[in-house]
């Protein structure tokens, strides 16, 4: 069975830098994660709170008899949970929900907190202070946020005392925020892509197909190769396993130059996800003069 290339985080873990993402959307597959991680060499899967799945995700890796030290497991914490005493209770709940002592990765899901007459730097700081403390006692592993913003990023580094391990962000070929990356790299802050194939939207892409055939491999094989060789750690998402089995198929070749750079130019700034700005970070933004075009980068609807 394949062993995938690491990505080492700034405390040095390593995480694989291809995982198997899960959600609520499009539904669960207990056959489906098992045969990942039993057949395709998976180690690391990404879930959340959020979706629904992890007590289903805890059973699916029980079956697996995959040895704990030998996976990733990131779970994230929903904003509904932010504060001090309720993200520490959070982490408990989505602990015991997995069946793990303690979690590799622990994301802040959406940067925007919404909690009345609170701000929300003032939430996602207190909030981040739970998570140093998770990081401290190892129940996490390594912490990190998700869909964060170069301004959100700052104000945190400000705030808390050790720096968010990732960001994972929306990242496929019609959404390159070099920007962030390029920014997340210089702040020891590994950068997750989630969305690769852009939910399908990418695989019918004539450019993708054209180079689908060049290389003898699938659409999502061209996407994932892609978001690999740009060094950006990558969940690709699917309940069937011979698409699983496909997109771990992407370590025998190699894209050349010229196509990398020519998926590069296919970023539109288009979303595959919603997303709406709170007005105070809309502010925020402002204030740092931050490029207009990150404003779209990825900030998800937080109760969408
Ligand atoms: N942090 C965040 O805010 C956030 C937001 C969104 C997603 N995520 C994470 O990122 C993961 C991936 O994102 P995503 O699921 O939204 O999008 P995605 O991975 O870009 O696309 C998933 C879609 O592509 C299909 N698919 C997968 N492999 C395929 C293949 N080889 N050929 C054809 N179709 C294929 C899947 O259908 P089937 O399942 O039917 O195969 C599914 O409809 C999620 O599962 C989640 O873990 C995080």
């Amino acid at each position: 069975m394949q062993h995938f290339p690491h990505i080492e985080l700034s405390n040095r873990l390593k995480i694989p830098i291809l995982g198997l993402g899960t959600s609520h959307h499009g539904g669960y597959s207990h056959d489906a994660v098992v045969y990942a991680l039993q057949q395709c060499g998976i180690r690391h899967v990404d879930t959340a709170k959020r979706y629904g799945c992890e007590e289903a995700l805890g059973k699916s890796i029980a079956e697996s008899q995959v040895p704990r030290d030998d996976l990733w497991i990131t779970t994230k914490l929903w904003p509904g949970d932010y504060g001090y005493q309720s993200a520490k209770e959070a982490c408990r709940a989505s602990r015991e929900r997995l069946g793990v002592e303690y979690l590799d990765l622990y994301l802040m899901h959406w940067p925007d907190c919404a909690v009345p007459g609170r701000s929300n730097r003032d939430v996602r700081a207190e909030t981040w202070r739970a998570l140093e403390e998770l990081y401290d006692e190892g129940l996490c592993r390594s912490v990190g946020v998700s869909n964060f913003l170069i301004p959100h990023l700052e104000e945190l580094k400000e705030d808390g005392s050790v720096m968010p391990h990732v960001n994972q962000v929306e990242f496929h070929p019609f959404q390159q925020p070099w920007q962030l990356v390029e920014f997340c790299r210089s702040e020891g802050v590994a950068f997750e892509g989630y969305c690769p194939l852009a939910k399908g939207q990418a695989l019918d892409h004539p450019l993708i197909v054209e180079l689908a055939q060049k290389y003898r491999c699938s659409a999502s094989q061209i996407c994932i190769r892609w978001s690999i060789q740009n060094q950006i750690i990558t969940i690709p998402k699917s309940t069937k396993p011979d698409r699983i089995l496909e997109n771990c198929q992407v370590f025998g070749f190699q894209l050349e130059d010229t196509d990398m750079a020519a998926m590069s130019a296919l970023h539109d700034g288009r979303h595959v996800f919603g997303f709406t700005l709170a007005e105070e970070d809309m502010e925020s933004i402002g204030r740092l003069h931050v490029d207009k075009k990150l404003i779209h980068l990825s900030y998800p609807l937080w109760n969408g």
